[in-house]
């Protein structure tokens, strides 16, 4: 497929997604100059043209997604419904597509029908700020920066942790994604001859205050930590044993959490690895002590704070 794959969250350069996003509202405005009466009253609901994603485009968004037969796929504005047609036909998973356009939804539909996924796979004229997203394990998109936008609040009230979301070449504003892949795309209608896909895994929250206690050369240490979120990153600062720690590399990946805490030894500093599953108000996983080895490690809440989802809502 030729995709090159970028450290997540690389920046894309200023002004990329917004000058996208202006070629393709003007390819929309032609599009609807050129279309007759009944069609543009249609258009005039509609909050993002419809521009379809290309085939190997849609491939590398499922396959970064993992998309499987135990999914259930949701793209919302889903055109002529390639997306969620190729989530069944190709990697056995159930689904949902919504569009405002009608005769959209109907094309999806029969294309269903014709590929022999229509057991599998529903199509809707529905508004997408009105569609249920609880359902979905894999969320998928092609609209405007400002669309995505006004649907990041949804995306952290109604679906699972875990759950994963595609983006065709547009993001979450400050929501950095989880992995990024460019892929060519030769004769794409507007921009250079590539597509970005974004995916991003909806955190668990661990912010909150945590305690835990270990075992080091027979004493025993207690541990208190205070995380931060903002999405799914995570900063904060412990005690271990009464020493001050930072905390470096925080990260949530759905339930999965991961930090490094560079205890100050005194003598210098120590870096301890944990990482495990959030489950509630419990972690459970495994920790590398700075002098090696690997054990157990379980922590419990005793405090919960709050998730920043709001951080910035600028768009790139
Ligand atoms: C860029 S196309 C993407 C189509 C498809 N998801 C794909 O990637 O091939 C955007 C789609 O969103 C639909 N759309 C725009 N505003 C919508 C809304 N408010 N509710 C539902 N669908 C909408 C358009 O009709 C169009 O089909």
């Amino acid at each position: 497929m030729g995709a090159a794959l970028h450290g997540a969250g690389r920046p894309a350069g200023p002004g990329v997604g917004v000058r996208v996003a202006a070629r393709l509202a003007v390819a929309a405005c032609a599009l609807a100059a050129a279309l007759p009466l009944r069609a543009q009253e249609a258009q005039a609901q509609s909050d993002v043209p419809y521009v379809p994603t290309p085939p190997n485009v849609v491939d590398t968004m499922l396959k970064m997604a993992g998309v499987g037969p135990r999914d259930f796929v949701i793209d919302l504005g889903s055109g002529d419904g390639r997306i969620v047609i190729t989530a069944a036909k190709k990697f056995g998973a159930r689904g949902l597509g919504v569009d405002i356009d009608g005769n959209l939804v109907s094309a999806a539909q029969r294309e269903a029908r014709r590929q022999e996924m229509a057991e599998r796979v529903e199509f809707r004229a529905e508004n997408l700020f009105i569609t249920d997203l609880s359902r979905a394990t894999v969320l998928t998109l092609y609209l405007f920066p400002r669309v995505n936008l006004q649907l990041r609040p949804r995306l952290f009230e109604e679906l699972r942790p875990g759950t994963r979301v595609v983006s065709h070449d547009f993001d979450f504003g400050s929501w950095r994604p989880d992995a990024r892949v460019t892929v060519p795309v030769p004769d794409k209608p507007y921009g250079p001859p590539s597509s970005e896909v974004y995916l991003w895994i909806v955190p668990a929250s661990a912010a909150g205050d945590w305690r835990w206690r270990l075992e080091a050369g027979g004493a025993v240490v207690d541990y208190e930590l205070a995380l931060r979120q903002t999405f799914q990153m995570l900063a904060g600062s412990a005690l271990a044993g009464g020493r001050m720690a930072r905390v470096e590399g925080g990260r949530m990946r759905g339930e999965e959490i991961g930090f490094t805490l560079a205890v100050d030894s005194g003598a210098g500093v120590e870096r301890q690895v944990f990482s495990g599953r959030v489950a509630g108000d419990t972690i459970a996983g495994r920790v590398k002590p700075a002098g090696g080895g690997e054990r157990e490690w379980r922590a419990r809440r005793v405090k919960r704070g709050s998730m920043d989802i709001k951080a910035g809502s600028g768009g790139q």
